[in-house]
Formats: structure tokens, sequence, C-alpha cells
């Protein structure tokens, strides 16, 4: 370990051990804490200063906050709270400063008031574990996050999970100061997005999930899309919609057989047309509505995975023709093709282009395209993006896709080659990355992706996403030199409390025994 490694986990320890006695275990790591060597006692009688930038909605979300986390009600005063927030622009985007001595102030931008709220919550949640409720050390932090893109990606298509749970994500995804859903929500299974000009996507594609393929239909309507996205902004997470394409597009095909480009044995009507005016017609369509829904102005339009399903395209006449006169053998060409016009239609439409690792040779414009690295394997996929210039968010399988296993003993989680996404191995992502330092600039963040092939229910959901989502925030959260899993692992068993009051089943690093894995789904 090089010396000022150790010189830094030395003074984080001083940092820890001095606020022992009082708990400190916010999760993510703060950037620095400093001890004030005293107390603050928090209750019944604090009061809120109303805030009177933003009309005073950040203190009456921290007033909400503390009345359903702690049943307190807590007084909004025009002057002389207790509590005082400071929007500051002088303040770098997300970070804040919290200062808890006479009072209790914090200062920041919107989002890094917000972000000083979820500190002092872990703060209270601590406290109220000692013997005097609410008697919190004063202290001095100041915050911000290493990555501007920290999120988490639900995959609603292979199980539908439905709106209360969604919530609850973002619920918690809050808490640890995660700031991306990406929402996986169309694929094979199932179409999850009501389209408004194309009803049979939802009502034939909606049918059916990876386990009953006669399910009624599940999918969100545009009515609670509007809504899952409001409350998400409010908690300053960003959600992005991924409209799968042209591959894992088997739902499409069953409400509009049209649109099909055909598919493989394995994987039948696997792709849309990749050359039709029609398709593109008809995508363009879906994307207007989509891009109506989320004001996140990005689209993510898959592009993985396309050649399990494409053989049709070689002997498609409209396919053979394009291929003849545009000179070309590979069918890559044609999935390129593709690809391009369907990011004519998102630039078209004022949005940002996402997509998997595999559109990273398409030539996609560089100033409107991220790309997600998720092939592990594949490192090579991950320096072409930097090279050419990319933005990249970071979600290589292992050890970000919380479909893995988290441990050795598992059994119905994925494992690759016998390795899986234990929480340690998570927590020390992505330093040991090659490429994250040499173009760091262009590394937005990262994000764990919960795939459902092997999740089936809210049950499984949580007990594959807890703890596990710590690890990630902090991963995403806090700079390099300012990790260490141990100090880690020790402030996290204070959280296990706060699953267990959520309802949450969580799998108990500390105690694994006594959270078996849940089966995939009961009776099988
Ligand atoms: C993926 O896991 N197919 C992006």
């Amino acid at each position: 370990m090089r010396i000022k490694s150790w010189v830094s986990v030395l003074a984080m320890w001083m940092m820890v051990s001095l606020l022992y006695g009082q708990e400190v275990s916010v999760v993510p790591m703060p950037q620095s804490i400093k001890s004030l060597n005293s107390s603050f006692y928090f209750g019944n009688h604090i009061t809120i200063q109303e805030s009177d930038f933003d009309n005073g909605q950040i203190s009456h979300y921290l007033q909400q906050e503390i009345h359903d986390r702690f049943g307190i009600y807590t007084k909004i005063v025009a002057a002389e709270g207790d509590v005082v927030f400071v929007y500051d622009e002088g303040f770098s985007s997300e970070s804040y400063s919290l200062k808890i001595d006479e009072n209790i102030q914090i200062n920041g931008d919107d989002a890094g008031l917000f972000y000083g709220i979820q500190t002092l919550l872990q703060l209270m949640a601590d406290a109220e574990e000692g013997s005097t409720k609410f008697q919190l050390p004063t202290l001095e932090i100041e915050d911000s996050p290493a990555f501007q893109w920290r999120g988490i990606m639900l995959d609603e298509s292979r199980h539908f999970f439905g709106k209360e749970v969604v919530l609850e994500l973002l619920r918690w995804m809050a808490f640890y100061k995660l700031n991306v859903f990406h929402w996986h929500l169309t694929d094979s299974p199932g179409w999850r997005i009501e389209i408004k000009k194309y009803p049979y996507l939802t009502l034939i594609g909606g049918i059916g999930d990876d386990h009953h393929p006669h399910q009624k239909a599940q999918f969100y309507t545009q009515e609670e899309i509007k809504e899952i996205v409001a409350y998400a902004q409010n908690l300053h997470i960003e959600v992005v919609p991924e409209i799968d394409m042209p591959g894992h597009a088997t739902s499409v095909n069953k409400a509009y057989p049209v649109f099909s480009g055909g598919g493989s044995e394995r994987f039948p009507e696997f792709t849309l047309h990749p050359i039709k005016d029609t398709v593109a017609t008809f995508l363009t369509d879906v994307l207007k509505e989509v891009d109506a829904l989320f004001p996140s102005q990005k689209i993510h339009i898959g592009g993985d995975e396309v050649h399990f399903g494409n053989h049709a395209w070689k002997t498609d006449s409209l396919v053979v023709d394009w291929m003849k006169a545009n000179h070309t053998s590979s069918l890559v060409d044609v999935e390129h093709y593709f690809l391009n016009r369907m990011a004519d239609s998102v630039s078209g439409l004022n949005n940002t282009l996402l997509g998997w690792d595999e559109v990273v040779n398409a030539g996609l414009p560089i100033d409107n395209t991220i790309i997600y690295w998720w092939r592990h394997d594949r490192l090579d996929a991950l320096t072409n993006a930097l090279d050419a210039g990319y933005p990249v968010v970071l979600c290589p399988r292992i050890p970000l896709y919380l479909d893995f296993d988290q441990d050795e003993s598992h059994r119905f989680g994925r494992k690759w080659g016998g390795r899986f996404a234990d929480l340690k191995t998570i927590y020390h992502f992505p330093e040991d990355t090659l490429y994250a330092d040499t173009h760091s600039d262009q590394i937005l963040g990262l994000q764990g992706n919960i795939w459902t092939e092997r999740i089936a229910n809210r049950h499984r959901l949580m007990y594959m996403t807890f703890p596990r989502i710590a690890a990630v925030a902090e991963a995403g959260w806090a700079k390099s030199d300012n990790k260490d899993f141990n100090l880690f692992f020790h402030r996290l068993e204070h959280h296990m409390p706060w699953y267990e009051e959520g309802e949450i089943y969580f799998y108990d690093v500390f105690d694994p025994e006594s959270t078996p894995e849940p089966v995939m789904i009961e009776g099988r």
C-alpha cells in the first residue's frame, strides 16, 4: 500500500473512532468529518427554519422525513430555526456542508442540500439506537461525490414489480445518494410502457414474463410513469428509460408481427427489421412518446446482443438488397445502419442516445452518445469507447450485475467462471479497472444493474439488492483515497436494523445463516 493510502486510512480511523462514542455510520462515507467533541440534542422542540429560496420545499421535506421515519413532529419557523438551510451557489453540484454545533446548518445547491439531509437522517437513525434518543455528535462535514453518475438499473421486462416497489427502491436510492434510475422497460419477455399510438405493445406485448408466459398484461400507464418520474425528481433522481432495439424485441413482434426482423432457433422473433422504413417510423413514434414522459432528455436504445437472433436477416430480401447495394457481407454493418438511423431520431428529439457497449463501433456521434460498458470480459469495448472519446458509464457484469450471487454458497443467482459479485468486490470498484485513471474525465460514473431473469418477486429483489446497494453507493460517491472496506463494513452493520424496520428481506453479511437465500419462484 502506498504511504499516502496509509496516512489517509489512519486519518479515517482517527476520524471515525473519535466519533465512535456517538456512532457515525453514514454511507456513503463523507469526504471529511471533523468532530467538535460535543453533543446536540434533537427532539420534539426542534424547529426547522423555512427555506426562503425554494418556497420552503426543502424544509418541508425534512419535516416530513423526520415525521415519517421517527414519528417526531418538528415545527417550521420563519427565523432562528434550529435547522437552517443556506442555498449556496458557490458549492459545486451535489456537494454540501453539514455543521452540527449550536444549531444544524446545511449549505449547498439544490441537490447538495438534499444530500445534507440524507446524511442528517442517517446520523439521527444512528443516534436513535443510543441510550439517549437523538443525541447527535457535534461535527462538521464537507462532502461531494466522486462520480456524477451513480445509478441503479431495474429490469421490469423479465419480471414486473410495479409502482410501489419502484417507489420504495427510489427512496432507498436517495437515502444512499444514488441519482440515476435506469429503467429497463422493454425486452423479449414483456413490453412495460404504455404507448398510446400502438396500444398492442402493452395489451399483447405486456402479456407474460420469464416464468409465466400467459401472465396477464403487466405494464405502466403513462400516468403512472409521470407519477414515478415526478417522485424521482423530488428525490434528485434522474430516470433514464430504455427501449431495447433492434434485438430483445420479441414482445414487440408478438404485438406487431409486421415489424419483425425474425430471430433464431433459440431466440425466435428476436429482432426488429433493420431496414424497413415502416419500422424506423414506428420506433421514432414510440421514442416521441417516451421523450415526452422523461425529462432526462436521454434515451437508452439498448443495441446489445443482436447476434443472438439476427439469423433471419441473412435471407431477408430487403436486407440482402441493402447489403449488395452497400457492398458488404457483414450483418454488423446492417446493425450499424439501423443504429445510426435511430441515433438521428434520438438527436431529432433533442435527446442523448445511450447504448450498451456493442454500439461502440457504429460510428454514433461522440458528442451525443453515452456508452455503457457491461461486458467485463471485453475490456476492449471499454478502451475502444474511451479512445474514441465517448463518455462512459461503468457497469461490468462482475461486479456490478446484481443478479450475480453475493456468496459462493448461493445457488439461484449467476456466476461466471466461478466468479460472482460479493460486497467487497463491488466496494473496491472501479479502482482496479484499467483505464479508469487515464480517461477519468470521460468516466461519468457507475451503476448496479438488477437483471431479473432470476428475480421473480420483491422478496428476492430486496435480498439481491441489500446490502449491495450500499457498496454501489459508496463506490460511486467516495473518492478512492477515502475508501476502506473494513471501515465501511463496520458502518454498514448499523444499517441492518434500518433494513429490518423497512421490512426489507436482506442478505445479512454479518450473520449469513440467519438469512437463507430465497428461491427464484415459490414452489419450484
Ligand atoms: C446486457 O446485459 N445484455 C446488457
